[in-house]
């Protein structure tokens, strides 16, 4: 049985990861909106990477014979001033997320609930990628700067990123 303490700290995260798929799906129709398909490919994959890690959240509250509890979504940004103003912003949210995990692993040590340090786990490995994926694009963005021929071959690569 999980501990309540952590139960409200997982189903709160939960909510964290719901929103980062609320925010990459935002950011999904910005892109769509100034015509760059590929972007907006990506972050409709990054959005349902996102909702796929609330629900192993949801799913291992229960599993732990706990009270999965859905919370508000905040509403997330709705434009952005470029490109790379987005994945600056994706970047950042990025930091933020480990920030939430790696203190969700100091409360599952804290409570000695080893299950869910073990679950975090996979979810520590996972920013990594997280962060260095946002950050590779982010630095491309700045590489190409204004060239707009840059930019159309950043989407193309971009709209090859599999489901996966
Ligand atoms: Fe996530
Ligand atoms: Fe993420």
């Amino acid at each position: 049985m999980i501990d309540g303490r952590m139960q409200e700290a997982l189903n709160k995260h939960a909510n964290a990861e719901f929103y980062s798929s609320y925010l990459y799906l935002s950011m999904s129709a910005y892109f769509q909106s100034i015509n760059l398909t590929g972007f907006a490919h990506w972050m409709r994959i990054q959005a349902r990477e996102e909702l796929a890690h609330a629900l192993k959240f949801y799913d291992h509250i229960i599993e732990r014979g706990g009270r999965a509890s859905l919370q508000l979504i905040e509403a997330p940004a709705a434009q952005w001033g470029s490109p790379l103003a987005a994945f600056e912003d994706a970047y950042r949210h990025e930091q933020k997320v480990t920030g939430l995990i790696n203190q969700l692993a100091d409360e599952a040590v804290q409570t000695r609930d080893h299950a869910t340090g073990n679950f975090l786990q996979w979810f520590v490995s996972e920013q990594v990628e997280e962060e260095a994926s946002a950050d590779a694009i982010v630095q491309k963005l700045k590489l190409v700067g204004d060239a707009p021929g840059g930019l159309l071959m950043i989407d193309h690569q971009l709209a090859q990123r599999g489901s996966g």
